[in-house]
């Protein structure tokens, strides 16, 4: 929610900011600006809209000019989305300038008694009320940037990470984080910082990741000096991150969405998932995470999930997984709802704790929640580095690479390539699966890429189904056990990016209430793969049918049952049900995409969504 990104070095700050802001737009597109400084003369552009419209309106108005530049992209909190609530944001005098990716709860208060003093506000922003407290504060006790910036923060309630620079100090930008993420980039006489990495990769390797109640005063011609916020201790070496990443990985490569590239990766990033992780052959799963902590998770009385959105959806896949094979009660819970529960921790409990972005503020206070009960807690997230991957005690990481479409897709299914392996190496120490069993799984599972390419090329007859469907008002996704939470999260792609209102029910569940729904309008997409209860959803199959909804059904290859019942099919291999998730999930991803790019939705960044959720 909100990206940041700055430069200052000897190179023209605008293009790099600039593109910086493109790179970040997934985090917020409520709107943007770019401040930049030349030593003499502070230009500022911002404006409503996209990152594209502050390029038009930057390059057709000013002339932007500097060797440190700042830049926002916005996902509104306090205040609509207009100009003047756009960042950056000025302080009183004109001489300080801040972006902030956060929010500051006790902004309020703080505003009112800056008024007292004289100060005014022309937006409705948090951020506004911050820059000014640092201005007031900088006077009050006659102190520099740095450490009028840390007083500040002492006094802030909140999250936020911010870039700040000061008129008289051309040399400088001071950064501060708590809660929202903050890197910076170290290049040869330059630094970069931003909410993560991706707009410096070209121009350095090297960065350091700010820890919650950190900031830093990134100055040109020295090392960057990284101190405490709360008691100004100097952190002592701070670590510096060699990034993996490469530019290749966040471009389109071809695409015409994000969310298309991403979905067609998925057979090689749930292969990167796995690989030198699972070795079939010799029987082997090694996760570095977990090898340490296996009698943590083999002596559990129970295990309990916390994650929002799509990865609850894989947390339930996993509940199914770790149940059947380790023979673990799993609860699975929104962990925005966990975190104000008073929820009862043993210390036999474990806590796993998933998220792609590693940021997400809900997951993030339910993880300390976990950890003051005493519990272990245990992380699954794609993004290196990043807070949640700190904030665990272990964890493995999703090798899924960058994920850009705001609608999450490859993530989910690395997820679940990381949960089941996790499951079938506890479930082996555990004696809870036999040798032939455990092998099969892994086989089967070094087999999936190959399924989900296979799964793939059933594309174009989805093309035509999205063709027939696109616009039905309402959709129904069923599905039992395994299929039952890809029901789900074939429900949430479809609303998040074509605005179709779409539900997810257990198939059962049909008949005690969402029956009612259906009538010859109702597109019901029902997954109808192999399965233990494949004859329980075809008799769900024909309560549609007896109703007149429209059937979409996803079976499984060769499948003739079905195929006479519904009105279109879509046809995956034949894959073991604990697995299938991994496979019946790319079509239904397929569907919600074709359907938003013929509805002219805006596929990768759909409306009041952003990618990282640091707020609550
Ligand atoms: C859905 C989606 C969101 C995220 C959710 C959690 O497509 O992207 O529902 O899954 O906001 O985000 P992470 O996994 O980053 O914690």
């Amino acid at each position: 929610m909100c990206g940041i990104v700055g430069y200052i070095g000897k190179k023209d700050a605008y293009p790099i900011v600039l593109n910086g802001l493109k790179r970040l737009e997934y985090r917020g597109y409520d709107s943007a600006g770019i401040a930049l400084y030349d030593g003499k003369e502070i230009q500022l552009c911002k404006t409503q809209g996209k990152v594209s419209e502050l390029e038009a309106k930057a390059e057709k108005n000013i002339p932007l000019r500097g060797n440190l530049g700042i830049g926002h992209t916005r996902w509104a909190t306090h205040g609509v989305p207009n100009d003047v609530n756009s960042h950056p944001h000025y302080s009183n005098s004109g001489d300080l300038v801040i972006i902030h990716n956060g929010i500051i709860e006790n902004y309020s208060s703080i505003k009112k008694e800056l008024q007292n003093r004289g100060y005014t506000f022309t937006s409705d922003t948090d951020t506004e009320v911050l820059v000014n407290l640092i201005e007031e504060v900088k006077k009050q006790e006659d102190v520099k940037l740095g450490k009028a910036v840390q007083i500040a923060l002492n006094q802030v309630v909140g999250a936020y990470a911010i870039a700040v620079f000061d008129r008289n100090k051309p040399d400088e930008i001071v950064v501060a984080k708590l809660g929202s993420p903050l890197a910076i980039g170290i290049g040869d006489d330059e630094f970069f910082v931003a909410s993560d990495a991706t707009p410096f990769i070209e121009f350095t390797n090297n960065a350091i990741y700010l820890e919650d109640e950190e900031m830093a005063i990134v100055r040109l011609g020295r090392e960057v000096r990284v101190r405490k916020i709360k008691n100004d201790k100097l952190v002592e070496n701070p670590y510096v991150q060699e990034l993996q990443l490469n530019l290749e990985q966040i471009e389109k490569g071809g695409y015409e969405h994000f969310m298309l590239k991403e979905i067609y990766e998925q057979p090689k990033v749930i292969h990167d998932t796995y690989r030198g992780r699972l070795l079939a052959d010799q029987g082997i799963i090694r996760l570095g995470g977990l090898e340490d902590y296996i009698k943590k998770f083999v002596n559990a009385d129970r295990i309990i999930i916390v994650a929002c959105g799509t990865s609850w959806h894989a947390g339930l896949v996993a509940e199914y997984i770790f149940e059947d094979m380790a023979r673990i009660p799993v609860e699975v819970e929104y962990a925005s709802e966990f975190r104000y529960r008073n929820p009862i921790i043993t210390e036999n409990d474990v806590v796993i704790a998933i998220s792609q972005s590693g940021e997400t503020a809900d997951t993030l206070a339910a993880i300390k929640l976990a950890k003051e009960k005493g519990a272990f807690v245990y992380g699954v997230c794609n993004v290196v580095g990043s807070t949640i991957s700190r904030e665990t005690h272990s964890g493995t990481y999703t090798h899924a690479g960058p994920e850009i479409g705001v609608a999450s897709t490859k993530a989910f299914t690395t997820q679940i390539t990381v949960l089941t392996m996790m499951a079938l190496r506890i479930a082996k120490s555990k004696g809870t699966i036999s040798q032939s069993d455990y092998i099969k799984h892994l086989r089967e599972l070094d087999m999936i890429p190959d399924s989900v390419e296979e799964a793939l090329q059933g594309d174009e007859k989805i093309v035509e189904i999205a063709k027939v469907f696109k616009s039905a008002a309402n959709f129904l996704y069923l599905g039992r056990g395994y299929n039952f939470p890809v029901a789900l999260e074939g429900a949430l792609k479809l609303k998040e990016i074509s605005y179709i209102h779409a539900e997810g029910y257990p198939a059962a569940e049909m008949k005690h209430g969402p029956i009612a729904l259906i009538d010859e309008q109702m597109p019901v997409v029902v997954i109808a793969t192999n399965s233990n209860h494949y004859d329980k959803v075809v008799s769900n199959i024909e309560e549609i049918k007896a109703r007149k909804g429209k059937i979409i059904a996803v079976v499984t290859e060769g499948d003739t049952t079905v195929r006479d019942l519904a009105d279109y099919i879509i046809e995956v291999p034949l894959t073991p049900e604990a697995l299938s998730p991994l496979i019946n999930t790319i079509p239904l991803q397929l569907l919600s995409y074709h359907i938003a790019v013929m509805l002219e939705k805006n596929v990768d960044q759909p409306r009041n969504l952003a990618k990282s959720v640091t707020v609550e």
